[in-house]
């Protein structure tokens, strides 16, 4: 069973997919950790994001997998060294490269073949399983997004909610408006605005619409 998990940056999809995966006992996978993972590498050999031969030169010498709530690439764990705004920035604009969608998309279908998931990213319900079980489109205002990656970057000391603001909006921007598989809301998946929930009532309720269905 597939569940796919779409939404803008910042809405709170992961924590969500995650507290979701546990409560169904299905397998976690974060799709951004993957195309985030990609860029680390490129940021990390200073290879040119612009030049798609440099691209494809590093995707055939790279792997990436995802198990265990942790993303790897060639092999080691690197959860932690992509979660920055720089490694942020850099994501947005390797996943808007064809070949790197491609790349991802096939692995995607590979790592959830034959398994129970919840997978969040950005094109999950259109692209990658359009035949998904169920679908959810979870989005929060540009205000509200930027509101809540400021109060957890504040104890870091490098947060400045303007400038978080404007990044996020585009991130927004670059997501949905690129050529290939652009973040958008699958026609048949279920909007939930987050703007005024908290994490455990929207957890609560995609378990509920889940279990209103018997699968539970
Ligand atoms: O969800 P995230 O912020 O970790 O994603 C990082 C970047 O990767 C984000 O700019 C959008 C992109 N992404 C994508 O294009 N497709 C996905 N399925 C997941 C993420």
């Amino acid at each position: 069973m597939i569940i796919a998990i779409d939404g803008p940056s910042g809405a709170g999809k992961s924590t969500v997919a995650k507290l979701l995966s546990k409560e169904l006992g299905f397998e976690y996978i974060d799709t951004g950790a993957m195309y985030r993972a990609l860029a680390y590498k490129a940021y990390k050999n200073n290879i040119d994001i612009n030049k798609e031969e440099e691209i494809s030169k590093m995707l055939e010498t790279t792997e990436v997998d995802y198990y265990d709530n942790k993303i790897f690439l060639d092999g080691e764990n690197v959860e932690e060294l992509i979660r920055s705004e720089i490694i942020s920035k850099a994501s947005s604009k390797i996943s808007a490269i064809r070949i790197v969608r491609e790349k991802m998309v096939e692995l995607q279908r590979k790592i959830a073949a034959n398994k129970n998931v919840v997978m969040d990213g950005r094109d999950i319900g259109t692209k990658v399983f359009p035949n998904a079980d169920y679908k959810f489109f979870i989005t929060a205002s540009l205000e509200e997004r930027a509101k809540r990656r400021y109060e957890q970057l504040k104890s870091k000391g490098e947060a400045k909610y303007e400038n978080i603001l404007q990044d996020l909006k585009k991130r927004d921007e670059n997501d949905s408006t690129r050529k290939f598989s652009p973040l958008i809301k699958a026609e048949d998946a279920i909007l939930i605005d987050t703007t005024d929930m908290s994490i455990e009532d929207v957890v609560k309720s995609l378990v509920n619409i889940i279990g209103g269905n018997n699968v539970l």
